[in-house]
């Protein structure tokens, strides 16, 4: 495991924060959901708001008993570095990647550490080095077909010492822009508020944050949004992503290095572990028996979820979001859409499933 970062960056970085419940039974068989069943907070639903009301996305109901957990994804680091310590296994941090070799033979990867250039030889490469990592680079361009959507906005997402206003996440769709409010937990706030992707952050003083956040969430019974110290704040421009194949020879792309979803929906962690799954599957498959077949198949495996879950992320984020020049036809989709989504049975079914999870393909009837 090689990590440009140092630990105590990856281990207090505040990522994402949702985890379907498909990742958390990976997470629990792979024996390190110990401390996330402990304070892990388990929701069985989400609000939808609009024209200053709320409606519940009932997951219980409409998802099969299915819920969500929010624990944070550098509370995962953490745990996943312990039990590989745990059986002695390797951990390199501070050790920049600068480039790998002889992807479809025998794979080497030059990196940095202490000062010294090492070369790390391997049967496989598992690229779990996000957007900007030197993986995806490695596999020839004209190897490779690249889709993608660069949505006209951003978030600006703060992270706030006061407990949830709400106890389930509420997506609010209004005339000024998307907000959403989250948690890391019963004391955290975690909130996003729609901006311009090119907004500087020094023209957000806190109280503005508040006020704009006040004015999206606003409700006709008096819904009251509570404030308190801002610990961090930070914009995220938003994109859609897809570089296929996911592999070239013995080098896998995982998460970020093969695929960006925009945020709305929570599904960018929740794909790089899906992604880890299915490698898994086939590494094993591989080691145990010698098989390939597994590993073969790996990018249309991982492609096939990849696509449904970019469907889902960019038509949640279609539905919340003001796009420029909206005209007010395009307000009234919104509305309607919004308003069938939480009246129909099997709109709100349709997004409660993509929302806790699709199920993986290994469980799925082919
Ligand atoms: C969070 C982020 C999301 O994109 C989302 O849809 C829900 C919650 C979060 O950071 O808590």
């Amino acid at each position: 495991m090689l990590e440009s970062r140092t630990q105590e960056y990856v281990e207090q970085r505040v990522r994402a924060g949702v985890l379907e419940q498909g990742t958390v039974d990976l997470l629990t068989e792979s024996g390190v959901g110990a401390r996330l069943h402990r304070e892990g907070l388990v929701h069985h639903g989400i609000e939808l708001r609009f024209n200053c009301a709320g409606h519940r996305i009932d997951f219980a109901d409409l998802a099969g008993g299915k819920g969500i957990t929010i624990y944070a994804q550098h509370e995962v680091l953490k745990d996943l570095a312990a039990a590989r310590r745990a059986v002695g296994g390797a951990l390199f941090y501070t050790a920049e990647a600068v480039s790998v070799h002889d992807v479809e033979s025998a794979p080497t990867i030059r990196f940095e550490h202490g000062g010294k250039t090492e070369t790390l030889e391997c049967d496989f490469i598992a690229g779990c080095d996000g957007f900007h990592g030197i993986c995806r680079g490695a596999i020839p361009a004209n190897a490779l077909c690249i889709h993608e959507r660069v949505y006209p906005f951003g978030w600006l997402g703060i992270l706030a010492e006061v407990a949830p206003a709400s106890d389930e996440l509420i997506y609010s769709y209004h005339q000024r822009g998307f907000a959403l409010l989250s948690m890391r937990s019963p004391q955290i706030s975690r909130l996003y508020l729609q901006c311009d992707p090119e907004e500087d952050i020094a023209n957000w003083p806190d109280d503005r944050i508040w006020v704009e956040l006040r004015t999206r969430f606003q409700t006709h019974d008096g819904w009251h949004l509570a404030d308190g110290p801002i610990v961090q704040k930070g914009i995220t421009p938003m994109r859609s992503f897809v570089a296929e194949p996911m592999r070239h020879g013995n080098l896998f792309l995982l998460g970020d290095a093969a695929h960006i979803v925009p945020p709305t929906g929570a599904k960018g962690l929740n794909l790089a572990v899906a992604d880890v799954r299915v490698l898994t599957s086939g590494l094993v498959d591989f080691y145990k028996h010698g098989r390939r077949e597994r590993l073969d198949r790996y990018s249309h495996t991982c492609l096939r979820r990849v696509w449904k879950v970019q469907r889902f992320s960019w038509w949640m984020t279609s539905m919340l979001h003001r796009f420029p020049n909206e005209d007010s036809f395009q307000h009234h989709l919104h509305l309607a859409e919004l308003d069938y989504v939480t009246s129909s049975r099997a709109a709100s079914q349709s997004l409660a499933e993509n929302y806790v999870g699709l199920p993986f393909e290994d469980e799925a009837k082919k």
